[in-house]
């Protein structure tokens, strides 16, 4: 690889050949050595419409036309327009508003500056396995192989245990008395453990956190930078939960990844404040980007749009039958899958070469698979690639 720059979360020398890539059409992309690779992570879960997809793509150069670049304080119909619609997707539990943001690390940071701010609290309630983003803040939620690295500040962070370990919440609300409620801000929680395995908390158990926030007026802070925007198979999972969430982050998917974009969600209640007791002391020279902003208009327009809901309905079943038909498989150790977002535990590595040399590339350990598809696979074309996959790992031991 060329030393001009970093590669990212890796040794700059390592053993595995760089990824390379020239070419893409749809959720596909040609390697350097002329070999086309069919995307089933959607990059990291990002490239929901695809590496290329030419109505967000036209979206944003029609923009161009007209401004690229807007004063982040600056009132324009394109901002009015968009946010009025994010919100009506969202369909959250009550009326909110939307702080743009660049990506899923900056709405998990403005949460933490907004959280804390309002509770006049420190302590935010995270999970043992999460993650929540690179910048110190999210970084110091995060709990994964990242976070020990970079001297986070762990004080403000109390870990709980996983779903499984904690069922029925009872040591969680041990460490919430522990701890003081006096102390506490409140949970941010990924709806499901994206990148650290797909892991899904049942209903009873996010029940459970809903109510020890109503017991405790305690902030839910939900990081939806993976799950929103029907990657769950709903809007947001925060819905599939029936949660009422104070704030909601988003990134990724909101502009299928081709605009650097997020945002941040608030509830009206939590927002008002700011109308005339608070100064909202938080912004970014992109604010609002436009072409963030029509790039998020052309994803809501594909989502709402009643033939794609049938399709991804039948992209979804697709994808379950594949999680059904390999679950026996001698090598799988353990699968879970919601919507369009799964993952497939193996008792042995397979090596990302065996992948490729089947035309598929997905996140990858080795003993894990990462699978979140584009929306826009066609249906015959998942099926083949997912029976590719199923090949693959029927053959390996
Ligand atoms: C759940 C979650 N939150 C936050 C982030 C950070 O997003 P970004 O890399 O856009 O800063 C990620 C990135 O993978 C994520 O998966």
């Amino acid at each position: 690889m060329a030393k001009t720059y970093f590669k990212t979360w890796s040794k700059q020398i390592d053993q595995k050949p760089d990824l390379t890539m020239s070419a893409v059409e749809g959720p596909y992309f040609l390697t350097e050595d002329e070999k086309w690779l069919a995307d089933l992570s959607s990059i990291s879960y990002q490239a929901a419409f695809g590496h290329h997809h030419e109505y967000i793509a036209n979206k944003i150069v029609e923009q161009t036309h007209l401004f690229c670049v807007a004063n982040p304080k600056a009132v324009f119909e394109l901002k009015t327009r968009a946010s009025e619609r994010l919100l009506d997707y969202l369909d959250l539990p009550e009326a909110g508003r939307l702080f743009y943001t660049l990506s899923g690390a900056e709405s998990v940071e403005n949460a933490l500056k907004m959280a804390r701010q309002l509770t006049q609290k420190k302590i935010i309630l995270c999970r043992q396995r999460s993650y929540h983003g690179a910048s110190l803040g999210a970084l110091s939620i995060t709990g994964d192989w990242r976070n020990p690295l970079h001297f986070t500040v762990d004080e403000w962070t109390v870990r709980i245990p996983e779903p499984a370990d904690d069922p029925d919440l009872s040591k969680t609300r041990e460490i919430i008395l522990k701890t003081g409620v006096e102390n506490i801000c409140g949970f941010c929680l990924e709806t499901v453990t994206g990148g650290n395995g797909v892991i899904i908390p049942d209903q009873e158990w996010w029940s459970g956190i809903q109510a020890l926030c109503d017991e405790f007026k305690l902030m839910l802070i939900a990081d939806e930078v993976i799950c929103a925007f029907h990657r769950l198979g709903a809007p947001t999972g925060t819905a599939l939960f029936n949660l009422k969430p104070d704030m909601v982050c988003l990134a990724k998917a909101i502009t299928g990844g081709m605009v650097p974009f997020g945002a941040l969600w608030v509830a009206e209640r939590h927002a008002k404040t700011y109308d005339h007791d608070l100064v909202l002391s938080q912004g970014l020279t992109s604010y609002a980007h436009p072409l963030g902003l029509a790039a998020m208009e052309g994803v809501l327009d594909l989502l709402t749009d009643q033939e794609f809901q049938i399709h991804l309905k039948a992209i979804t079943k697709i994808f379950h039958d594949f999680f059904l038909a390999i679950a026996e498989f001698p090598i799988v150790k353990e699968t879970r899958v919601l919507g369009l977002l799964g993952a497939v535990d193996l008792h042995s590595p397979i090596s990302q070469e065996s992948l490729h040399e089947k035309g598929l590339h997905l996140i990858h350990f080795p003993d894990r698979l990462m699978l979140a598809p584009a929306y826009t696979f066609t249906e015959d074309q998942l099926s083949e690639h997912l029976a590719d996959l199923a090949d693959l790992l029927e053959r390996v031991q």
